[in-house]
């Protein structure tokens, strides 16, 4: 499989198009105790495009959905930061089981950057980033985000699966970001 990924935006998308992808998600799989970390792919897709404050995503590499991933605003908190609107809030992100460990959720957590850095610069809010918050007993997840430039702000004990790590990527400098405005 070609090692790039896409973020198609769903909100974005033609209604005809917007429910093939939807199909789509609706057959990405979890690993057996992988809903510990992140809930029902369709059901999250669904949830953000009924709320303004999220764009919901489908990750696609080689042709097909391999994931899906929401970018929120206003909501930082959720993650354990300090104020809720210096950073985009990522969540709901998952690669589908049979698409793990080939490098795609570090590739998907970068894009998710690039795209919240974008969004930011198209409407003028604020956000100086990228946070979320993952549980200590996800190591890929971990491994993931870190691998995608995302720094560990230390624990986070809300959320109801035990303790989380706070994590963050700062956007690039304006005049550094080739070809993201
Ligand atoms: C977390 C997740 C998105 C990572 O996606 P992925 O495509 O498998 O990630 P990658 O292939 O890019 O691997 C990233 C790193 O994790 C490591 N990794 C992958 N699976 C692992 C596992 N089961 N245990 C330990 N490390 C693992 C890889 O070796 C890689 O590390 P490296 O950069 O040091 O080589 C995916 O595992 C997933 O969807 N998990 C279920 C949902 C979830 O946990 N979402 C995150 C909620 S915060």
């Amino acid at each position: 499989m070609d090692t790039s990924v896409w973020l198609i935006p769903l909100d974005d998308l033609e209604p005809d198009a917007c429910a093939i992808q939807l199909g789509a998600v609706a057959c990405l799989e979890l690993a057996p105790g992988q809903d510990d970390f992140v809930g029902d792919p369709l059901r999250m897709a669904l949830a953000g495009l009924a709320e303004q404050a999220r764009r919901p995503y489908v990750i696609e590499a080689g042709g097909q959905a391999v994931g899906v991933l929401t970018l929120q605003s206003g909501a930082a908190r959720l993650a354990g930061w300090t104020d809720d609107d210096s950073a985009w809030l990522l969540r709901g992100f998952l690669i589908d089981r049979r698409q793990q460990g080939k490098g795609l959720g570090s590739l998907a957590a970068a894009a998710a950057v690039e795209a919240a850095a974008k969004l930011s610069v198209r409407r003028g809010t604020p956000e100086a980033g990228v946070v979320l918050s993952v549980n200590e007993r996800n190591p890929a997840g971990l491994a993931a985000y870190h691998r995608a430039g995302f720094v560990d702000y230390g624990a986070y004990l809300g959320g109801s699966s035990g303790p989380q790590r706070t994590m963050f990527r700062r956007f690039l400098p304006v005049n550094s970001r080739k070809g993201i405005a």
